[in-house]
């Protein structure tokens, strides 16, 4: 499997990558730093010639940059350079090159040092023991011997000498004096007089000399150790008035002002011998020993003699070299600028390697990051895309379910709704049988007793079926009226006196008072309250008790009605559930519909009430409903009379009356049926069906009808469909598409049953298709029906017209025509003559058309409904102060103030001016 980027393995190896880098820096910076430390003490450093020594090393120095050099001065001081030499050791050096101030003193440490394993180099001035690595420097016995032979040949090798000797113990006074005397044992006539030590200084000279020299003034040469006790020595000369006469020779042959060279070439000097001060060799020879190379122990650095005969050639030649010195020095120091610019270049190469390394490799991982992050930026958006088509999938899923549900629901609505007529048209006969007839055989009477509480049954189901829906879609509408819930209540549970009494159960009623008035929508109170004392009387056991009370409750403005009962109580499991819809218990013996409880809640929230309940199992349950003492104006009806008459009424079993959403009191000479029959038999048994019930008028052909209904505006039409020139289907679809006719339901009778030509007659827009033969009796209690519903329409529009703004959607022919007239009372609402014959002539239509229309779809006269629209206009007016009552009743077109005044009271209660008081706040 290969590794997905990983960030930290990448920091990882960058670091690793960037701490190498460093280290390789480091290492090349090493390579800069002192690798050994090469002490070097020196007995004196007071003097030009060990001046010499040390710049000659540091030159030689200057090509070993590894080299930490470190000098001591001990200042001819033995001690002090045994001192000092003891530091080195502790302090940790490499190597040890020392110039003893004495030899026998200074030993014992470079012995201790040798035998530490560090290397000695001897230079110039020896120890007395055997134990260094290498020596550096003249032979001094050599530069004895030397000056012995030189005097000689000066002096041919007779007269007197004087030897100046260095200071006493260190090597070269030592060796020089040696060699001197054997150099003059070889020359008898030559004699050595007289010695006088110094301690390699002119002072000392210029001390002893005078006496030594006042002693021995046939004296011919002074034999000094160096050349600056042989300027001492030429100076106590001159002081005794010696210096043409005696001789001088001096060692060391230095250049510069006061060297030898300049000395013997100013003459004050006969001679000097050169002794090499050996710094670059000793060096030299110190990185060899250093760097494991092969090396010589002795390293005799050559003496020669500078005198008249050579001087000029040496002085130009150490000036040259002085210069060349010089340069080499100037060059150095270029040189070591430039090593030291390079080094700080190169410092900031590798700076800068490491950062365009550092910013490579981040670049890499940052390249990479990219590419990673573009790929789960990829894969995410994939899956986003994934979810995002799950989602619409689960949203078309959801939408096609809602679509599918809401479809059922419809088609479970309408199908409940097509139950309730053959529902009521089973009832009737059977109420008719067993009222009328009082001498039905017994089995006959529990027959039809069953055939009627079944019906009953179904009913009810339909009823709250239909109910369910209504509320399902906020459609039902909530018309409180006045009245005393206490007698309203007790007028529900007469209806449950007789089945509890039956089974043993004791019903009773505890209201706190007598009296409750509040505003409440009976039909929606009754469902409620009867849907409980159902479900109590269903789970109470024979016997059992059943209490219904009602209580004023002042602290949460309400009044609260319980239902108890001795029942078993509701389960743990069916707490949650039982006021869901068609939720049956897990142990429910007595199984019911499922909506009971479901349409109490519904209907209890719908009328801004709360239903609650407790339970202890075994011991029953009370449900409580509170509802509010005062409702919104909006659910009030206000100009309807009070009513409590229960819209369910029991009989034997619980079941709603048969009366439960009759058609309104049609008197039989009010509503006007047209019949369009071509049969001449047909049409006359029809008319003499119908002509107990309803006033008839009939047509033989579908045109005639068609006028005949334009004329006659008739409450219901029964049209057959084979009808010769316009058939049934064409005379349907041209009543429903005037907008005069569009209300009439009309029935379509046929002998054509074949489904879809009944589909046929219901697309083109018949409200009933009943096939031949027909039930003369269902075909009246069809007719009754589709007058009821017609009724209820005709509600629907009065409530829609009733709200303040009087705009009605225009969605169907019906409500386009309520709009048009609504428009034009509107229009012309200042006008107190306005009449019916106006408002008709406006819409094209004659006075008694428009008469029939409005009361057919109304269910009220038109001067009744121009009056509804000035007194619904006049409640606006009110509320707008700047308009006086007067003023208000002339704007509406009433012919005076008090006939406006008389009008509203009638209608809504109050007078004009309390409407006002009671709906403006009184400006502060
Ligand atoms: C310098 C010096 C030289 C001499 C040498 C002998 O300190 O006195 O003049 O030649 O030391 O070690």
């Amino acid at each position: 499997m290969l590794h997905s980027d990983s960030h930290l393995p990448s920091l990882a190896r960058c670091a690793l990558f960037l701490s190498l880098l460093l280290g390789f820096g480091a290492c090349t910076q090493q390579a800069t730093k002192p690798r050994y430390t090469i002490g070097f003490s020196q007995c004196t450093n007071g003097d030009a010639w060990r001046q010499a020594m040390l710049a000659g090393m540091k030159k030689e120095l200057s090509f070993y940059p590894e080299v930490n050099f470190r000098i001591k001065d001990a200042k001819y001081s033995s001690a002090l350079q045994e001192q000092q030499i003891k530091e080195f050791l502790r302090e940790g050096i490499d190597l040890l090159i020392v110039s003893a101030n004495e030899s026998e003193p200074v030993t014992p440490i470079v012995e201790e040092a040798y035998n530490r394993g560090i290397p000695v180099v001897i230079l110039d001035r020896r120890t007395t023991s055997k134990l260094y690595t290498a020596y550096v420097g003249g032979n001094n016995v050599e530069v004895g011997q030397t000056a012995g032979n030189y005097v000689a040949g000066l002096l041919g090798q007779r007269g007197q000498v004087l030897e100046v000797l260095g200071a006493p113990g260190s090597s070269p006074a030592t060796d020089r004096h040696q060699g001197f005397v054997q150099a003059l044992a070889a020359y008898p006539q030559l004699q050595l007089v007289a010695q006088v030590n110094s301690n390699w200084e002119r002072p000392s000279v210029l001390e002893r000399l005078p006496a030594v020299l006042r002693a021995h003034p046939e004296v011919d040469l002074i034999f000094a150790h160096n050349d600056r006790i042989a300027l001492g020595a030429y100076q106590v000369c001159k002081q005794l008035r010696l210096a043409n006469r005696v001789r001088i020779v001096g060692v060391d042959g230095m250049p510069g002002p006061h060297g030898g060279i300049q000395l013997v070439q100013d003459g004050i000097l006969k001679a000097t011998l050169l002794y090499p001060p050996g710094g670059e060799e000793a060096i030299r020879m110190a990185m060899r020993i250093l760097r494991k190379q092969p090396y010589d122990k002795e390293n005799i650095l050559g003496t020669m003699v500078i005198d008249s005969t050579n001087v000029q050639t040496m002085k130009l030649q150490t000036e040259k070299l002085a210069s060349q010195q010089q340069d080499i020095q100037r060059q150095q120091q270029l040189l070591r600028r430039q090593r030291a610019t390079y080094a700080s270049q190169q410092t900031v190469l590798y700076v800068l390697a490491a950062a365009l390394l550092g910013a490579a490799v981040l670049g890499l991982i940052a390249f990479r990051a990219f590419r990673a992050n573009r790929r789960s930026n990829r894969k995410l958006e994939l899956q986003n895309q994934e979810i995002l088509s799950q989602r619409n999938q689960i949203q078309e899923f959801a939408e096609q379910a809602k679509v599918e549900t809401e479809a059922k629901l419809r088609f479970f609505t309408n199908f409940s709704h097509e139950l309730r007529t053959p529902l009521t048209l089973i009832l009737g006969p059977v109420e008719e049988m067993l009222t009328s007839n009082p001498d039905l055989p017994a089995t006959h009477r529990h027959d039809l007793g069953l055939i009627r509480r079944n019906a009953q049954r179904l009913l009810q189901l339909v009823n709250q079926l239909m109910d369910f829906r209504k509320i399902d879609v906020g459609k039902m509408p909530v018309r409180a009226t006045e009245g005393n819930l206490v007698a309203f209540v007790r007028e529900i549970m007469d209806v449950f006196e007789k089945p509890a009494r039956q089974r043993g159960i004791s019903l009773r009623f505890l209201p706190s008072e007598p009296v409750i008035r509040l505003w409440f929508d009976v039909n929606i109170l009754d469902k409620v309250f009867f849907n409980l004392l159902s479900n109590a009387l269903k789970f109470t056991p024979d016997r059992g008790q059943i209490t219904v009370s009602i209580q004023l409750v002042p602290a949460e403005n309400g009044v609260r009605v319980s239902v108890e009962d001795t029942g078993r109580g509701i389960s743990e499991q069916d707490r949650a559930h039982i006021f869901e819809w068609f939720y049956q218990g897990q142990q429910s013996a007595a199984r019911g519909s499922g909506m009971g409880l479901a349409l109490a809640l519904g209907l209890t929230r719908l009328h801004l009430g709360q239903l609650t309940f407790t339970s202890q199992p075994g011991q029953g349950s009370t449900f409580i409903v509170t509802l509010p003492l005062e409702l919104p104006p909006a659910l009030k009806l206000l100009d309807a009379a009070p009513q409590a008459t229960p819209a369910f009424a029991l009989e034997e079993g619980i079941a709603p009356a048969a009366t439960a959403g009759e058609p309104a009191a049609y008197g039989s000479s009010e509503a006007l049926v047209l019949v369009i029959e071509d049969n001449p038999d047909v049409n006359a048994f029809l008319t003499q069906k119908l002509q107990p019930h309803f006033q008839v008028s009939s047509a033989f052909d579908g045109a005639t009808g068609l006028r005949l209904a334009a004329e006659s505006i008739p409450d219901l039409i029964v049209c057959d469909v084979m009808l010769p020139e316009l058939s049934g289907l064409e005379v349907v679809a041209q009543l429903k598409g005037d907008w005069r006719t569009s209300h009439i339901p009309v029935v379509l009778l046929t002998a054509r049953n074949a489904p879809e030509q009944q589909v046929e007659g219901v697309q083109a827009g018949a409200d009933l298709y009943l096939t031949k033969p027909f039930n003369p009796t269902f075909l009246l209690e069809s007719l009754r029906t589709l007058l009821a519903n017609r009724d209820k329409m005709r509600e629907h529009f009065r409530r829609e017209l009733s709200v303040d703004t009087v705009t009605v959607a225009p969605q169907r022919i019906d409500q386009k025509f309520l709009a048009d007239l609504t428009a034009i009372v509107e229009a012309n609402l200042g006008r107190s003559d306005l009449s019916v014959e106006d408002v008709a002539r406006s819409l094209g239509i004659s006075r008694v058309q428009l008469y029939r229309k409005v009361k057919a779809v109304l269910g009220t006269g038109v001067t009744d409904f121009i009056q509804g629209i000035r007194l619904t206009k006049a409640r606006q007016l009110l509320l707008d102060d700047e308009l006086n009552i007067a003023e208000v009743a002339y704007q509406l077109g009433f012919s005076s103030p008090s006939y406006f005044s008389t009008s509203f009271k009638a209608r809504y209660q109050v007078s004009p001016s309390e409407f006002r008081a009671l709906h403006t706040t009184p400006s502060a």
